[in-house]
């Protein structure tokens, strides 16, 4: 994979596409570490002289603009850490974007609004993708994927843009998977995997994939309620999502393997809708209609803690409750301490489990890598092909970017636009 060292970018525009999809409470960010953990290649950039055209989802609004889900927050906190002026378009290729863009200067910065405003980005439809991608390969010169939190999707500023510019990766993308190939090659065993957070349907048939990797996995949070549902529990008025009878059939295929499968076996449970209070401790066989899951119990957190003790390597991803409410974070951070008294390799995987632990007082330098993606680095450690990176790796020889968008300023006198054929890592052919 090409890094962005070896790419061309003074007096370029240069599109750069992040996960700045940070957790949010209201208007205000609530955890700020994908955005911290952008700034080396943002730095990079800027110090290079490039003209960089920063992009990002931030939730999942439903393909148009949304205040809800707006990142003109994102952009402001962007200008205090990085200490220089960050712009915002208001729109992601439309009139505003193309003047935002066009008045940039080598070393300047605009943030454009939420991808997900146009349908495009997330489409199925690869011409409809590909179309959004022309628009936004006509913004730049060259491209930097390092948004390593959504490489697991196919989507048009991840997949389809760097199949249209010269393209490189990011330090952060470059780091994620350097600690990655750590879990998939000589992994030093006993190997356990935690795993919970929502998010259920993508991460089922993650469970179904570790089984042959993984020598235990503990599931907790909305997951866990999936499979206590496949026991035959009553689950209450907790949130069913995922499929039971793939959940029955992961069962099954562990007590086969002799894979450790270890479900909670008490909860804490809540009335729906009743935020923090009251809240009790149950076994999993005697939830109550009505009764919501919110976090896993004090026997399981100790069980949970007790298999973890002798793990040689540890991957988290996904807290065990609804770790933003007080109450419900006991499940959350008995795993969290479980994996800082560990001796063996541990990693964080998700920006919400980061973003948790934070919260909860940890620091990330307690573990050996905290990851910004959850369901990237799930699909990555199951083998699973990233489009985000397979679009990176591909090589091509296109025509280099000729047009006069690809070079600005006459950057240092030297911004000569080119004219001849190279080969350079894909390229409008
Ligand atoms: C994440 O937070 O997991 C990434 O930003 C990807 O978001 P998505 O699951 O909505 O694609
Ligand atoms: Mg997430």
């Amino acid at each position: 994979m090409r890094t962005v060292d070896d790419l061309e970018v003074a007096g370029r525009r240069v599109l750069v596409r992040l996960d700045l999809n940070v957790p949010m409470d209201g208007s205000s960010i609530s955890d700020d570490g994908k955005i911290r953990a952008c700034l080396p290649t943002l730095q990079a950039l800027i110090d290079r002289r490039a003209a960089v055209i920063a992009c990002s989802h931030l939730g999942r609004p439903a393909g148009a603009p949304d205040p809800r889900y707006t990142l003109a927050p994102v952009a402001d906190r962007l200008a205090r850490l990085l200490g220089r002026p960050v712009g915002f378009a208001a729109d992601v290729v439309g009139s505003t974007a193309r003047s935002a863009v066009a008045a940039l200067r080598p070393g300047d910065l605009v943030l454009l609004e939420n991808l997900r405003f146009e349908p495009g980005e997330t489409s199925k439809d690869d011409e409809v993708r590909g179309e959004l991608a022309d628009q936004l390969a006509s913004l730049a010169g060259a491209y930097v994927g390092d948004g390593f939190g959504c490489v697991h999707r196919k989507h048009a500023s991840v997949y389809d843009v760097p199949a249209r510019l010269p393209h490189a990766a990011g330090y952060l993308i470059l780091a994620e998977t350097a600690a990655l190939r750590r879990l998939t090659s000589s992994i030093r065993r006993p190997y356990a995997v935690v795993m919970g957070g929502a998010k259920v349907a993508d991460k089922l048939p993650v469970v179904n994939s570790m089984l042959g990797i993984a020598d235990r996995i503990l599931i907790g949070g909305a997951i866990a309620v999936s499979f206590l549902a496949a026991q035959g529990h009553s689950v209450g008025a907790s949130l069913l999502e995922g499929d039971q009878e793939a959940a029955r059939d992961y069962l099954a295929k562990a007590a086969a393997r002799g894979v450790n499968l270890v479900l909670p076996t008490d909860v804490t449970v809540a009335a729906e809708g009743s935020g923090d209070a009251p809240r009790t401790v149950v076994s999993v066989t005697e939830i109550q209609p009505g009764q919501m899951v919110r976090d896993i119990g004090p026997q399981t957190a100790g069980l949970f803690a007790s298999e973890l003790t002798g793990a040689r390597t540890i991957f988290w991803n996904g807290p065990m409750g609804v770790a933003e409410i007080p109450g419900f974070s006991a499940g959350t951070r008995a795993v969290a301490a479980a994996l800082v008294d560990s001796d063996g390799f541990t990693m964080i995987g998700g920006g919400d489990t980061a973003a948790a632990i934070r919260r909860l007082g940890f620091t990330d330098d307690q573990f050996g890598h905290v990851s910004t993606g959850g369901g990237a680095s799930l699909e990555y450690l199951e083998g699973k092909t990233l489009p985000g990176i397979a679009a990176l790796e591909a090589e091509c020889a296109v025509p280099a970017a000729s047009s006069s968008r690809a070079v600005i300023g006459q950057a240092g006198g030297g911004g000569k636009v080119r004219d001849t054929v190279v080969t350079e890592p894909c390229g409008r052919p």
